[in-house]
Formats: structure tokens, C-alpha cells, sequence
């Protein structure tokens, strides 16, 4: 409460006396945080119960930035994802944390993409010529007689930054029944939208970096798996994994508002070791609970990552709750044993599910027989928030898990 007070104050003065925020680069309230019409959406969409008035009552806010959000390469939802149209929408939805999966170009330029391998279908390089030839596998078309999907495969690794720069960030999708490029770089699922989708602009991690920087805002950059074959050119996995901790000492950046992360636990533990600053908030994610024996694998080691220095472990949401006999969503076993072994539960991603009325997908898995209408997702995230006790969470529309966030005083 206090908090708000000062920025009320200072937020006036600011127009007037710019000067002041000399040196406060790292000031949150700097932002004016607008959530739109969507947190209102969901909550009306909610079951009635003392969750869903307690929600009600926070409606006129105030809002603001909150490190429990972590904005999922971006803003996905609507913003073609790693954009800095993305990223800004984020900012502006009160996310603390923005992130950039990292990888690399032909000339070892670190750029923000969700692949090393996917700009056939996040970026307009398909109807480039010039450059669709340089793709590792070149488009080809549908056969609707032999019944092959149309298909192409370009990696930031086929082309240089100079190159990469030209391409347009488009939404993630494509048309499999396609038989040309430019019906191929369609296929937008209905619950997402085009409509910013007008050449969205690609950024190295540097300009990430500044970006953020910018607004005051925290980083998580992921150490993508290369898809090429390392060492690439005399650049190791190592290096690699150095190269990024490298652009934040670069700029200055307290290791305090950088969150690296990868799935490769080795990323992570070279972190700790050789950059332990930035390795004692390096986030190991998970997805070997993708099948139950992974999952029961995955649960079992957590002891031995907290041995080994990990803080935080991030899975997917769904592997952090059940159902109790009552059908109640609870912590699951893994939640129970990440806290037990004393490790902060980071998780993804929120929003990436598209319409919940018939047991939400992927991330609902575990939870799907009491998931049938958007609101759910609250309930959800409230048992991930209170009895979870995860530290944050990605999200494709940050401004829906701010809203909760606020509300809670999270
Ligand atoms: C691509 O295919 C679609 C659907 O068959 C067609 O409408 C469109 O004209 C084609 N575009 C080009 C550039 O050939
Ligand atoms: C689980 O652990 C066992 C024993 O270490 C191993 O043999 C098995 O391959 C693991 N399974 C998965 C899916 O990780």
C-alpha cells in the first residue's frame, strides 16, 4: 500500500522533473500497467465461490508490475512471440520478467527465437526467396494423393544476423494440407490473431537486453539446444552457455535480475560454477515429466539438484497438481517434493491452452475431469499460488496472471 502511495506522488512529479529517475533504472512503477478487458473476462467466466469474489473485489486495481509474472516469449497469446512488439505488451502487462529463448545464427550472433530450427513458421522466410533457398530443408508442398503434409525446415544456424534481421516475426503456426509457401506461414489457431501480426520486429539478445533494460525489467534468457551439431564452428556448449552470461556483464546488468535457464541440467551447472552470481538463480527446467516414469524419475532426483546447487526447477504446470478422491485439485507429488528438498518452483506457461471447456489440454492434463470453462484457470492458479508456493509463472498474456498476482499481493 505504501508502495502505491509513492508512486502515485512520484508518477506526478515525473512529467514534470524527468531528471529525477536519473540512475533509478531498475524502478518498476516506471510502467503504467494496463491489463485490458481479458483478467475481467476470465474472472466473470469463473464458478461462483469466495475465489471468484475475492477476484471480483480487487477490479479497479491499482495494478502494477509484479516478479511473480514472467512473460512468456512475451505476449504469444496475441504478439507474433520474441518480438519486441511482444515484449512490450508484456511490459506493459505488469510482467516482471521477460524472457528470450536464445540461439544463434550461421555467425554465432545470439538472436531470441523459441527454436534454433522454427522460423519457417514464426517468420515470413518461406516467401523470401533469396532466403527460403537457404533453409536446411526447403519448402515442399502438400501431396494430397500420397497424403504427405507440406513441410520446411529453417534454422537461425542457415542464415547470418544481417539476414535474420530482414525476416518478419509472424504468429507461430502453418497450414500441414498447404500447397504453397504463402498458405503455408498461415494457420493461426481461433483463439489466437493475426492482427498484430504486421511484420513483427526479430531481436538479437543484445537488443533484448536494452530493451528491457529500458523499462527496468528482470531477464530470463533460455539456453536453447542447439540443433546443430556442437562444437559449432569452435564454439562449444560451454561457450555457448558463457557467451550469454557474457552480454549481461556487457551491459552492466546485476546478475540479481538475470533467471537463466535451460533443460540441459549441464547449462546449469556450468552456470553455478563458473558464474555462480548468475548460476544461484539459474532455473533447470523439466520436462522428463512428461510420462509417468519420468515423472517418478524427476521427482526422485530433486534432492540431488539442491545437493548440487539448483535453486529453482520449473516443470510444466500440470506436473505440480492433482486430484484429491473429492476431485479437488491439490499440490502433486513433485510439488510436495520440491519443497521438501527446499527448491523454489518456477513453471509454464499459462494462457497457452486456448479455450478450457473440454479439459483444457497439455498443461490441464493431470486436472482435465473439473476443467470445463476459462474461468478454471484461476482455480488453478490459485492452488499453483497458496498451496504450490511457486515463485512465478510464465504466461502467453501476462496480464491475466498479474491481475491475480495483485490481487493476492503476491
Ligand atoms: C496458394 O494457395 C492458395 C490455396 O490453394 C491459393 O488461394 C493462392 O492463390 C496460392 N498463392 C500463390 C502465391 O500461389
Ligand atoms: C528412470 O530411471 C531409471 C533408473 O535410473 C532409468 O533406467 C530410466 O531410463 C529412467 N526413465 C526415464 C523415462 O527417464
Amino acid at each position: 500500500m505504501r508502495a502505491t502511495l509513492v508512486f502515485t506522488l512520484t508518477f506526478g512529479l515525473t512529467s514534470a522533473v524527468p531528471f529525477l529517475w536519473n540512475g533509478e533504472r531498475q524502478d518498476h512503477d516506471r510502467i503504467n500497467v494496463q491489463l485490458g478487458p481479458r483478467p475481467y473476462f476470465v474472472v466473470n467466466d469463473m464458478d461462483e465461490g469466495p475465489l471468484k469474489k475475492k477476484l471480483q473485489s480487487c477490479s479497479e486495481g491499482p495494478f502494477h508490475t509484479t516478479d511473480f509474472t514472467f512473460g512468456h516469449r512475451g505476449a504469444p497469446l496475441q504478439f507474433p512471440e520474441h518480438t519486441e512488439e511482444s515484449y512490450r505488451a508484456a511490459a506493459r502487462m505488469g510482467a516482471g520478467v521477460i524472457e528470450c529463448d536464445v540461439t544463434f545464427t550461421k555467425d554465432k550472433q545470439l538472436v531470441c527465437r523459441h527454436s534454433q530450427c522454427d522460423l519457417h513458421t514464426t517468420t515470413n522466410i518461406l516467401v523470401i526467396p533469396e532466403l527460403a533457398k537457404k533453409c536446411t530443408k526447403p519448402f515442399v508442398p502438400a501431396d494430397p494423393v500420397k497424403g504427405t503434409p507440406a513441410s520446411a525446415t529453417c534454422c537461425t544456424s542457415d542464415i547470418t544476423l544481417a539476414e535474420f534481421k530482414t525476416l518478419c516475426g509472424k504468429m507461430d503456426a502453418s497450414v500441414p494440407t498447404a500447397t504453397n509457401a504463402t498458405q503455408y506461414i498461415g494457420g493461426t489457431p481461433p483463439f489466437r490473431t493475426d492482427l498484430y501480426s504486421t511484420c513483427g520486429t526479430l531481436m538479437t539478445h543484445k537488443e533484448y537486453i536494452r530493451l528491457i533494460d529500458s523499462f527496468g525489467l528482470k531477464f530470463t534468457p533460455e539456453a536453447k539446444t542447439p540443433t546443430v551439431k556442437m562444437p559449432y564452428l569452435d564454439w562449444t556448449q560451454e561457450q555457448f552457455a558463457q557467451s550469454i552470461i557474457d552480454d549481461y556483464k556487457t551491459a552492466g546488468i546485476s546478475p540479481s535480475r538475470v533467471f537463466p535457464q535451460s533443460f540441459l541440467i549441464d547449462d546449469i551447472y556450468y552456470w553455478i560454477k563458473h558464474e555462480p552470481q548468475f548460476g544461484k538463480q539459474a532455473v533447470a527446467l523439466d520436462e522428463q515429466v512428461d510420462t509417468p516414469e519420468g515423472y517418478r524419475n524427476s521427482t526422485a532426483q530433486l534432492p540431488m539438484l539442491a545437493k548440487n546447487g539448483v535453486k529453482i526447477v520449473a516443470p510444466a504446470f500440470f506436473a505440480l497438481v492433482k486430484l484429491d478422491a473429492q476431485n479437488r485439485i491439490i499440490p502433486s507429488e513433485y510439488s510436495i517434493a520440491a519443497k521438501k528438498a527446499g527448491l523454489d518452483i518456477i513453471s509454464w506457461s499459462f494462457e497457452r491452452s486456448g479455450f478450457l471447456n473440454h479439459g483444457g489440454d497439455y498443461y490441464y492434463q493431470y486436472v482435465a475431469p473439473v476443467i470445463n470453462n476459462d474461468g478454471d484457470m484461476y482455480t488453478v492458479l490459485d492452488v499453483l499460488a497458496k498451496q504450490v508456493g511457486i515463485r512465478a509463472l510464465f504466461s502467453d498474456w501476462p496480464a491475466t496472471v498479474t491481475y491475480y498476482a495483485n490481487c493476492m499481493d503476491l
